[in-house]
C-alpha cells in the first residue's frame, strides 16, 4: 500500500500540542522506536492502581511483625495486576535511591536497602524454585550444588539484612496448580517464610486463586483480599482514553474519548485494560503505516 505523504511541517512542535511533552519528544522517531520499543513502558495511571499503591505504601511503613498480614490481589487476566506491581516496585526503588542520595552527605555512598522485592511464584509452588526466584531477585548467582536448607537460610538472611518490608509474589495461581499435598506444603512454606522473616507477602493472581483460597481456610485467614475489576464505561474510562491519546506519539490528534469511538473501544475490550492496550497498539501501528498518524473509528473498524 502506498503511503500518503506526511506534510513537511508535521513534526514542528506547534503541531504536536495534542501530545504530552514526553510523547512530543518521541514523535519524530521511526515506528520501531516510537511505538514498538516504547509500548511496554507506557503507563496509564488509573483509580484502581492508585488504591493498590496506597495499600502497598502502608506496607512500607509497617515494621516486621510476628504474624504479618498478607494481601491477595486478584482479578481476571489482563486487568493489570502485574503492571501495577511492576510500577509500584520501580517507584519504590526510585524513591529509595533518591532518599539515599540526599542523605549521603559526604558523597561516599552507603548500603542501599531493598524495601520491596518482586518475584514469580513457581509452578506447583516448588520450594527450591521459589528460593531460586528470590535469590535471583537479590542478584545472586545460583550454584546447582547448593542444598535446599542452604538456599532457605540465605533467603531469610538476605530479606532481613536488605531491609525488605514486602515480598511481591506474582502469578500466585501457579502455586495452586499442584496436587493437594503440594498445596499443603506450599501453605506451610508461605506461613513459615512470612512468620520467620516478619515480612508480609503481597500476592497477585487470577480469580482461580480466590476460589482456592475460599476453600482453604489456612490460606484464607492469612490474607486480606483485594479484587481488581474491569473498567466501567464512565468518566474514568474516558479519562484513560484521553491519557492514551496524549501518550501515544502520533503526529496528529486522535479523539479517543469521543462518544462513538469510546463506546467501540469499550465494546471491543470489555473494559479490560490489557485488551484496550492491545487494540490501541495495533491501531497505533496501523496509523503510522498508513500515514494517517491518528486513530479514528474507521481505522479501528479496519483492524478489528
Ligand atoms: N496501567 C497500565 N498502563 C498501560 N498499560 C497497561 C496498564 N495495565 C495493563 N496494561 C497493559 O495490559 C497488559 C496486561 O496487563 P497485566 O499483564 O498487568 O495483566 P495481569 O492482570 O497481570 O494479567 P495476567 O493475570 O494474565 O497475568 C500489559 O502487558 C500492558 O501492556
Ligand atoms: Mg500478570
Amino acid at each position: 500500500m502506498e503511503r500518503p505523504p506526511i506534510p513537511a511541517k508535521i513534526a514542528t512542535e506547534a503541531d504536536l500540542g495534542h501530545l504530552h511533552p514526553k510523547a512530543q519528544a518521541l514523535a519524530h522517531l521511526p515506528l520501531e522506536e516510537r511505538i514498538i520499543a516504547r509500548w511496554p513502558s507506557l503507563w496509564i495511571g488509573h483509580r484502581a492502581a492508585d488504591d493498590v499503591f496506597k495499600t502497598l505504601d502502608r506496607y512500607l511503613l509497617t515494621p516486621p511483625s510476628i504474624r504479618p498480614r498478607n494481601l491477595l490481589i486478584f482479578g481476571e487476566s489482563g486487568v493489570g495486576k502485574s503492571t501495577i506491581l511492576n510500577r509500584w516496585e520501580s517507584r519504590v526503588r526510585a524513591d529509595n535511591a533518591k532518599r539515599v542520595e540526599s542523605e549521603d552527605h559526604d558523597g561516599a555512598g552507603e548500603w542501599v536497602v531493598l524495601p520491596a522485592i518482586r518475584f514469580q511464584t513457581p509452578p506447583a509452588g516448588d520450594e527450591a524454585k521459589l528460593y531460586n526466584n528470590i535469590l535471583l531477585e537479590f542478584g545472586m548467582r545460583l550454584s546447582p550444588s547448593m542444598a535446599l536448607a542452604q538456599k532457605e537460610l540465605m533467603v531469610r538472611r538476605l530479606i532481613a539484612q536488605c531491609g525488605v518490608r514486602v515480598m511481591l509474589m506474582d502469578e500466585f495461581h501457579n502455586a495452586l496448580s499442584g496436587r493437594f499435598d503440594k498445596r499443603l506444603h506450599f501453605n506451610v512454606l508461605i506461613k513459615n517464610l512470612t512468620n520467620e522473616t516478619g515480612v508480609p507477602i503481597v500476592a497477585a493472581g487470577t480469580e482461580s486463586v480466590d476460589q482456592v483460597f475460599q476453600k482453604e481456610d489456612q490460606l484464607n485467614r492469612r490474607f486480606n483480599r483485594l479484587k481488581l475489576e474491569r473498567m466501567k464505561m464512565d468518566g474514568e474510562w474516558r479519562r484513560i482514553l484521553r491519557a492514551y491519546g496524549k501518550l501515544i506519539p502520533l503526529r496528529r490528534p486522535s479523539d479517543l474519548s469521543e462518544a462513538g469511538l469510546s463506546e467501540r473501544l469499550y465494546a471491543l475490550s470489555k473494559g479490560v485494560i490489557g485488551e484496550l492496550s492491545n487494540i490501541l497498539y495495533d491501531a497505533a501501528l496501523a496509523a503510522v503505516d498508513s500515514g494517517e498518524e491518528c486513530i479514528t473509528d474507521k481505522l479501528i473498524r479496519l483492524i478489528r
